[in-house]
């Protein structure tokens, strides 16, 4: 190996803790993923960590209105987001929480060290208030009538329909999202990282290489209009740390969730004695420490969080890896068209390693947006990896087996020097590509390999051979240099697809491969009985998987129930006046069928007759009622909803439940004598 062991610590951001991790989230993780591989198949001690980000007021809020602690949810939502990781084959070495013991004693470690060097300022600032709730508003929970358009119910701080941005205090007939009370300003005591002070170095450090050229470019910009100060503290109600000696005071969660990282690792160096923190994270420190995030949160990384650290004594990143945005056919991930996928979705329907070989062929350092056109998805799969990969050691091995009993004879890569060689030839520049984090170019790279070693097998046709007098050794010869270059492309491969390599090696009958191994090759060597490493994707895989995202988000919308019944917990929506009442049509009808839709797991399909016209709904209820008990009843029914189209068919509006969900789901009745097709006012 030309270098000598290096010691990494590698991050991706923090998912929130309050939603399911989804495939624009996965392209993060995967790359991440396949750079710390291929970091540890060289031999370097590689480190990767992360963690649930759990703090912040709109986890308060969730965990209010679904009658459970914050705690509670972030532990059933690290739980989920564990699962998904796992099963996408992303091994970290530690996934901790923000929320933990760790963290509030380093939160607190390097505010108090900010402090007492004079970076922290406080003042008073004036904000919305919500006199219901009791507590100040961000401005994504304050709704009113935009001051440029007059457009109603836009949020604080920008309008959707034409786009301009604004303070809250500049929107017309402000509310409070949260409990729909007219918000009065109040003032209070905020504390600010002076971000000023880090000027000189950050002009410095965001120019030292540590950054991609355009990032480092619009931060350049950001640095000349000036830097302001940091508003690091909300007030209580808020889920999180309170500050050090300021009772009622809390970090935002964007100051302890950075420190995160820190905490993830050092959760980890009490459980490995080898791992020590001060050597990873001292000023001073030779350890390289690199973070992967999303082009979303680059202030966070790139500014406020080497001035934190610079601040607080500690050594500063190495690099920030910065990618672009997923889409998906071309457009936005959305839910309607059934491409916003859940990573638990995909996983439902397809095999991890598709996706990582996809992006893997797609990822380059770019910070470019980068498209998954399952079209495109299906093709390069199955073309590259099932057509190309997998079909060498399928085509070599039978012959193997059968007329060797499984062994691979001596010295069959000297009968190619050439071949050979193009092989080992081409994995330095494999190599620098993968550590480049330019993954599409090692794809390129290395498919141009397995094209060769295909072209050489079709050259050489073994079948063809093996019917023929006295060639036997011949077809032994090509088939064992027909496996030993299909354990090269594994192991090149093996960052990107760890599943398949190790059923590789499996069938190789060999240890864990690593980059060093593709020097050597498989000689007087017997293997293991061949099974099929890989399948092709079916097309009907992928229709499946969007309409069960589709699925998802109708049951969402089609599940009746979002209240615990607290009225407390659960504060009445904002008003509306009597128009918009009136603007809902709600009918009684009669459930004259109910019945089980084969392929959904949450809905039943109801029939519905509303005094001779008859409609058809889906319904997210199945947790709560047997279909037959359903038949015959009265209940109250949405007419005017627009319809929506499910991969079951087109759901005609909705009917009324109420409860906190699963078999307590209670479907509102009428008193006798309603008729159906009454409408209910
Ligand atoms: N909690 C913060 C990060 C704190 S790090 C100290 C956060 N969480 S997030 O869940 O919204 O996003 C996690 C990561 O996923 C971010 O790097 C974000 O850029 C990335 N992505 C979220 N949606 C994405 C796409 N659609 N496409 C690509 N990356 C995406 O931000
Ligand atoms: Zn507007």
């Amino acid at each position: 190996m030309s270098d000598t062991s290096r010691k990494i610590l590698v991050t991706s951001a923090l998912p929130y803790a309050n939603g399911s991790i989804h495939l624009g989230h996965m392209l993060e993780y995967i790359q991440t993923d396949i750079w710390v591989r291929f970091q540890k198949l060289r031999g370097h001690t590689a480190t990767y960590v992360c963690a649930d980000d759990a703090h912040g007021s709109a986890i308060m809020l969730r965990a209010e209105r679904e009658g459970i602690t914050p705690e509670q949810l972030i532990d059933g939502v690290r739980a989920e987001h564990m699962a998904d990781f796992a099963d996408f084959l992303v091994d970290f070495d530690n996934y901790h929480s923000t929320h933990c013991e760790e963290n509030r004693e380093l939160s607190s470690l390097i505010y108090t060290r900010l402090r007492d060097k004079g970076h922290i300022a406080t003042r008073a600032v004036t904000q919305y208030f919500d006199p219901e709730k009791g507590m100040f508003l961000a401005d994504r929970f304050i709704k009113g009538t935009c001051p440029k358009c007059a457009a109603e119910d836009q949020y604080g701080d920008n309008c959707e329909k034409c786009g301009a941005t604004y303070a809250p205090t500049e929107l017309k007939n402000p509310r409070s999202a949260i409990s729909g009370a007219t918000p009065v300003l109040k003032e209070s005591q905020h504390f600010f990282f002076k971000l000023p002070d880090f000027e000189a170095m950050l002009q410095d450090w965001t120019r030292s290489g540590t950054l991609q050229e355009s990032v480092a470019n619009k931060l350049a910009e950001w640095l000349d209009a000036g830097l302001q100060e940091w508003d690091i503290s909300r007030d209580a109600p808020y889920f999180g740390f309170e500050i050090p000696g300021e009772p009622g005071k809390y970090f935002y969660v964007w100051l302890d969730a950075p420190i995160g990282y820190m905490a993830s690792f050092k959760n980890l160096c009490a459980k490995r004695n080898e791992l020590d923190f001060d050597s990873y994270w001292a000023e001073g420190s030779t350890a390289e420490l690199y973070h992967f995030i999303g082009k979303d949160i680059v202030n966070f990384h790139a500014l406020f969080w080497p001035a934190m650290l610079e601040g607080a004594g500690f050594r500063k990143p190495s690099a920030i890896n910065v990618h672009g945005y997923l889409t998906v056919n071309g457009q936005k991930m959305s839910k309607s068209r059934g491409t916003f996928i859940k990573a638990r979705t995909y996983l439902d329907h397809l095999n991890p390693e598709y996706l990582r070989y996809y992006y893997a062929s797609k990822l380059s350092k770019s910070v470019d947006d980068l498209d998954l056109n399952l079209e495109d998805f299906v093709q390069k799969v199955n073309s590259d990896l099932v057509g190309k990969v997998v079909n060498i050691a399928s085509r070599c091995a039978g012959f193997i087996h059968k007329g060797n009993n499984g062994v691979l004879v001596a010295g069959s890569t000297a009968q190619e020097p050439e071949l050979w060689a193009a092989f080992q030839d081409a994995a330095p520049s494999i190599a620098d590509a993968y550590e480049a984090r330019d993954f599409s170019r090692a794809m390129r790279e290395i498919m141009a390999l397995a094209d060769r070693a295909n072209a050489y097998i079709a050259d050489k046709a073994p079948w063809a051979l093996n019917k023929q007098e006295g060639k036997q050794a011949e077809v032994q010869a090509i088939c064992a240099l027909g496996v030993n270059l299909f354990r090269q492309l594994v192991i090149l491969l093996k960052p990107v697809l760890p599943k398949l390599a190790a059923d590789a090696e499996a069938f190789l009958n060999v240890a864990p491969l690593t980059w060093a191994d593709l020097a050597s090759s498989l000689d007087e060597h017997t293997l293991n009985p061949f099974s099929a490493l890989l399948s092709r994707i079916e097309p009907a895989k992928i229709d499946a998987m969007t309409e069960a995202s589709k699925e998802d988000l109708a049951a969402e919308a089609a599940a009746p129930v979002i209240s615990n019944g607290e009225l407390e917990k659960e504060p009445l929506a904002a008003e509306i006046n009597f128009d918009a009442f009136a603007a809902v049509d709600l009918r009684i009808a009669l459930i004259e069928k109910a019945e089980h839709v084969e392929g959904a797991d949450k809905l039943l399909r109801l029939t519905l007759d509303l005094g001779g016209v008859k409609r058809n709904v889906f319904s997210g209820i199945k947790s709560a009622y047997k279909p037959e008990d359903l038949q015959g009843r009265l209940t109250l029914y949405v007419a005017n909803l627009a319809p929506r189209k499910m991969k079951f068919g087109i759901s005609e509006g909705m009917v009324l439940a109420a409860g906190p969900g699963g078999s307590e789901i209670h479907l509102l009745s009428p008193d006798n004598g309603a008729k159906p097709g009454q409408r209910v006012m």
